[in-house]
């Protein structure tokens, strides 16, 4: 049965509860920021960042930005923050501005793609800052649209865009900058511009005078294509079932509970119960710790291409490919 999504003032504390308690029990909610509306997910639970992806119906992953409410939060989640990040974060937190940085292990995967960094924002919509401070940890959230459609900038076009998928939606009034947020990171010391967005260049200019705008891979607008995705060091194929395992020197991501033994030396099993949620939510962690075992190639097993199936599959086929490119 459709649930008809509750659009809550997010100005009274009592709906701004009631979200947090639908967070932590690993559960979604939409949230106003001053860029766009988000689709928010308790940052640390792996297995309700899975549901944004399902929800969202995202054909790939995409790593998320990772939203906090204190300053004093950034070293909690990352490491090494390099000057010009401080600068920034000191000139535009809270407000429009993502920053990329080094994450600690605390923060899941499937959060980043499995990339070793973490694009981290401070909004400054007093909802999103009552909502995550009440939580007391980040909240992962893309825009609040279905892959494919417009970011949305009011309540009224999230309760639109996904009717009957969403039980709470806090309202905090039209979006101010209607435009997501602009996406830094600094590489060797050079400020690099990712996404154009709500902070202008110029304004990026006045506090550290050069950035690295276009110019090969650095300005990137299309998500998904990311030259930067993680993909597995050692070779991988993808293959039916445990029966085409033919090497025992090697490592196997089973989808589900293997019905033989199988060859392989490692094995990890993404759901138990094949639940692709679940498979999800352990996908890129499983896949960075099978490429860490002393084995020479990863069997992967192929999934269901419905749903999330769909985004794991395309990962491994993108790693798959590598291999023939890299040997061939
Ligand atoms: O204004 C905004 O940024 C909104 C509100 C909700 O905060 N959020 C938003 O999220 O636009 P999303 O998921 O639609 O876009 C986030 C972008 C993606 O294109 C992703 O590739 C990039 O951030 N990104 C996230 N983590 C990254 C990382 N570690 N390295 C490089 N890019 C990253
Ligand atoms: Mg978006």
């Amino acid at each position: 049965m459709d649930i008809k999504p509750e659009i809550l003032d997010g100005s009274d504390p009592t709906s701004v509860e009631r979200a947090v308690t639908l967070l932590r029990e690993g559960g979604l909610v939409a949230f106003p920021t001053e860029t766009v509306y988000g689709l928010g997910a308790d940052a640390l639970n792996a297995l309700a960042v899975a549901r944004i992806f399902e929800l969202k119906r995202r054909p790939h992953f995409d790593p998320l930005i990772i939203h906090i409410s204190r300053k004093e939060w950034v070293n909690r989640y990352t490491k090494n923050v390099p000057a010009h990040a401080q600068e920034l974060m000191d000139r535009f937190w809270p407000g429009p501005l993502t920053i990329i940085l080094e994450k600690r292990p605390l923060v899941p995967d499937i959060v980043t793609s499995g990339l070793a960094t973490v694009a981290v924002r401070m909004p400054s919509h007093p909802v999103a800052l009552d909502l995550i401070d009440r939580l007391g940890q980040p909240v992962a959230a893309p825009s609040a649209n279905p892959f494919g459609y417009v970011s949305p900038t009011k309540a009224a076009h999230v309760a639109r865009m996904f009717a009957g998928k969403l039980p709470v939606i806090l309202d905090g009034g039209s979006s101010t900058f209607g435009l997501e947020s602009t996406i830094v990171s600094v590489r060797d010391g050079q400020v690099v511009l990712h996404r154009h967005g709500a902070v202008s260049l110029e304004e990026l200019l006045e506090v550290v005078g050069e950035v690295h705008e276009k110019g090969g891979d650095s300005v990137i607008d299309s998500p998904g294509q990311l030259p930067y995705h993680y993909a597995p060091h050692k070779p991988l194929k993808i293959i039916r079932g445990p029966e085409e395992i033919t090497t025992p020197e090697s490592s196997f991501l089973a989808f589900r509970t293997p019905s033989l033994k199988p060859a392989s030396r490692r094995v990890r099993t993404l759901s138990p119960g094949g639940d692709l949620r679940e498979a999800a939510a352990n996908f890129f962690s499983f896949l960075i710790e099978l490429d860490r075992e002393d084995v020479d190639i990863i069997f992967a097993e192929q999934l269901p291409e419905l749903g999330l199936g769909k985004a794991m599959m395309e990962r491994l086929k993108k790693a798959a490919r590598k291999d023939t490119l890299v040997t061939h």
